[in-house]
């Protein structure tokens, strides 16, 4: 049987510029618009945690649909009567964190049997040191915690990882605290904090450094402006179907309105280097963001060696990237992403565990993994870790002809793309010219 793939479809709406929007929103003074939030389970914790804090959030519709959140500014946030679980969402919990760290009261967090395995330290210790008072309640550096805010002093913070929740929850605390704060990561991490707050009126300027990239929040006198946004499709989900595609058999398939912010495009370039036939067409700004049509065709594929540096813009597509080194031609090495050791699962151990199990010769290394590339028919049963990520890439190889793979926990793939399993279904089918575009 052969795999043909036609058609143009778009992806949910970006998970890290949902889960910014709406807590932004709630800061802003007047109503916002916002179309397109993801309605995934992460993005639904921070909109319970919100709803918590005293926000009116309205449910976020399934359909990409239009929701409003009337601001009233961070001042308007209130004790919450009870814990707040974030569910299985680290962006909810660390961007959280850095808002709570000014407001005077106290708060617990708490999330999912993942979560709370995370570590947390990178954020509690900018926020102790800027002047919030933290307690872990079960262990050191992990969930819970009790957070009791209160003034804050400015930092200048130098993050050890280049990580877009430290960044922004550095950013968060002395927007909220009216003090000013800079991080210096060792490269450039998604800068969605930054575009929005920005485009909301906020002083937040980044310039290179000598050592990295160094982001810059100085306070300022005014309320921050409502957002009228579209958010655009979340590169990471499109990366499962610009992977299918790849290694579908004919075809073609054009992904619509997918963000091409350069912090998140790593996955495109190591791709192109893989002989990936990938087009970005129609690129535009909209809502602060760039943002592209894909065109993805069926490529033969050869490994390649991705670098320390190629790692922050890819962090999130790891584990797709090893399902398609396994039917690359030749070896794939992946090095310097220990962070993924810290992720929803230890994706080193998930994505090295799993290939092996379906027939993959795959090897761990402290910080990477090797994948070697064949055509050899896979099969076996893929143990998630309860991680959507893990699910979707390996549902990706599954749904290859003449492969058998059997995914132990689907569910889990609503964290970030509700509806993955139908819409693979549909492509997988064979169905000539499929049309899945959002009607709006
Ligand atoms: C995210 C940042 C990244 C990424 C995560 C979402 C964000 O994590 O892996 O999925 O929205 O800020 P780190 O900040 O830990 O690198």
């Amino acid at each position: 049987m052969k795999l043909r793939i036609d058609g143009e479809i778009e992806v949910p709406g970006d998970k890290s510029i949902s889960h910014r929007a709406l807590l932004l929103a709630t800061l802003a003074h007047g109503e916002s618009r916002l179309q397109g939030v993801l309605p995934g389970a992460d993005c639904r914790s921070t909109a319970a945690a919100l709803r918590a804090l005293g926000c009116t959030v309205p449910v976020i519709p399934a359909d990409g649909g239009e929701l409003r959140i009337n601001g009233r500014g961070v001042d308007a946030w209130a004790a919450p009567a009870e814990p707040i679980d974030c569910g299985n969402s680290g962006t909810t919990t660390r961007l959280l964190l850095g808002l709570l760290a000014s407001r005077p009261f106290c708060c617990t967090l708490t999330g999912d049997e993942s979560l709370r395995s995370r570590p947390m330290r990178r954020v509690t210790e900018p926020l102790a040191a800027m002047g919030a008072s933290i307690r872990d309640l079960a262990g050191p550096d992990r969930l819970p915690l009790e957070i009791c805010g209160g003034p804050l002093r400015g930092l200048h913070h130098h993050s050890a990882k280049a990580s877009a929740q430290v960044k922004s929850a550095v950013l968060l605390a002395g927007l909220s605290g009216g003090v000013e704060v800079s991080v210096l990561e060792p490269s450039r991490s998604r800068d969605h904090t930054e575009r929005m707050l920005s485009g909301m009126g906020a002083d937040v300027r980044g310039a290179s450094a000598e050592n990295g990239w160094q982001v810059r929040l100085t306070p300022s006198a005014g309320p921050l402006r409502p957002l009228d946004l579209s958010v655009p499709g979340d590169p990471s989900s499109a990366a499962f179907w610009v992977a299918l595609c790849l290694l579908a058999d004919a075809g073609e398939l054009r992904i619509l309105n997918v963000c091409v912010n350069p912090t998140r495009t790593g996955f495109l370039s190591i791709l192109a280097r893989m002989g990936a036939r990938v087009k970005l067409e129609n690129q535009r700004l909209a809502g602060g963001e760039p943002v592209a049509d894909l065109t993805v065709a069926p490529s033969e594929l050869r490994g390649t060696s991705v670098s320390t540096e190629e790692i922050p813009a890819a962090v999130d597509e790891i584990p797709i990237l090893a399902v398609l080194a396994a039917r690359a031609q030749g070896e794939t090495r992946v090095v310097g992403a220990g962070e993924l050791r810290v992720k929803e699962s230890d994706r080193i151990a998930a994505v090295v565990s799993n290939l092996q199990a379906v027939g993959v010769d795959a090897e761990e290394l402290p910080e990477g993994l090797v994948v070697q590339g064949s055509d050899r028919p896979l099969s076996g049963r893929v143990h998630t870790r309860a991680d959507h990520r893990i699910a979707m890439a390996f549902g990706v190889l599954g749904a290859l002809p003449g492969n058998h793979i059997e995914i132990d926990s689907p569910d889990v793939v609503d964290v970030s793309f509700p509806g993955f399993w139908s819409t693979l279904r549909q492509l997988s089918s064979g169905t000539s010219s499929l049309s899945l575009k959002k009607t709006r």
